[in-house]
């Protein structure tokens, strides 16, 4: 069936409206991880630093390819401890973390240039600095089943074939139809077909997702969201946070010292992820990553809410 040909009439398919892409200038993809395998392959390199406090999908390329990389520290700003010098072959990895580490991009930009990775899978919307591979996973941010973003200068000289995604819908849809905790393993079994899948492009059905989102309301919505919290929650939170012009964050990350508090949460049905239960196996326990892994609360500050539902995470925390 062509695309030069389209159908017109018939039955309809599901309802959503035709905007614009955010990135529209991006590549569009099927994952981030992809997304770093088509750079590791377009420049050829041969060695990649990454940080420690990371996700552990990103080693499926490297070890596809039988990539190395050396794992590095962050210090407790989230920043590396230390910088690299690299070879003309090897590459340095940053993740923004929560989509509040720009400065520090510019940063490593500035100082690795175009060797510079940035994994922005935590920062939809943070922009892509001019010759810099970036890369976002939109997942984080939206509820779609797939697909990525990816800026660079280089291209592999593959014709891709288009990924599609109605196999993994079921969480997307149980979430509205049913509940958050009946889609919950779906979601888990659907997150996980995304592992060691080839780099494909985006599917059509990620891609009218996307296309059909008010960007301009949601960032807002996640900006006020960040700003209250931090208003209410930041004087009791160890982790230096700081509300910069235009940063728009996926979550509120708060940094404290209880490790019952997850679970307190949890038991009145709001959910907060652990970023990243591998550091465990990467790490000594005494290490930041490690603290980080077990107590940093990444709160919900996203486009589904407001400030009731951000009230009722304060008061949770502050008894
Ligand atoms: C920081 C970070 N980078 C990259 C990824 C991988 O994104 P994707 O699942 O789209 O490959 C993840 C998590 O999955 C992540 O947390």
């Amino acid at each position: 069936m062509s695309d030069n040909n389209p159908t017109i009439g018939g039955y309809f398919e599901l309802e959503l409206s035709q905007r614009k892409h955010y990135h529209d200038g991006a590549l569009r993809l099927n994952t981030a991880r992809n997304c770093f395998e088509y750079i590791l392959l377009a420049r050829n390199y041969k060695k990649v630093y990454i940080p420690f406090y990371t996700c552990e999908v990103m080693l499926q390329p490297l070890h596809k390819h039988n990539i190395a990389y050396q794992f590095y520290s962050i210090d407790k700003n989230l920043e590396p401890v230390s910088i690299v010098k690299l070879k003309k072959d090897e590459a340095f990895l940053y993740t923004n973390y929560f989509g509040i580490k720009q400065m520090m991009v510019e940063y490593l930009a500035n100082f690795y240039g175009n060797q510079l990775i940035v994994d922005n899978a935590q920062a939809f919307f943070s922009p892509r600095l001019e010759g810099m591979d970036t890369f976002y996973s939109p997942r984080k941010f939206f509820g779609v089943p797939d697909g990525a973003y990816l800026y660079t200068d280089v291209h592999l000289d593959y014709n891709l074939p288009q990924d599609t995604s109605m196999t993994r819908m079921a969480h997307l849809l149980k979430r509205i139809d049913v509940s958050a905790e009946d889609g919950y393993e779906d979601f888990k079994n659907e997150d996980s077909m995304l592992d060691n899948m080839p780099i494909l492009r985006m599917s059509k059905l990620s891609e009218s997702i996307l296309a059909s989102i008010e960007y301009d309301a949601i960032k807002l919505r996640r900006r006020d969201n960040f700003i209250y919290l931090h208003s209410r929650l930041g004087d009791s939170n160890l982790l230096r946070v700081s509300v910069d012009d235009g940063m728009v964050p996926m979550v509120y990350p708060y940094l404290q010292s209880s490790t019952s508090l997850r679970q307190k949460l949890q038991e009145h049905r709001i959910y907060v992820a652990r970023y990243w239960p591998n550091v465990e196996k990467w790490c000594n326990e005494h290490d930041l990553e490690v603290k980080y892994m077990n107590q940093i609360l990444p709160l919900p500050i996203d486009q589904r809410y407001g400030q009731n539902e951000m009230d009722r995470i304060v008061k949770l925390i502050r008894i």
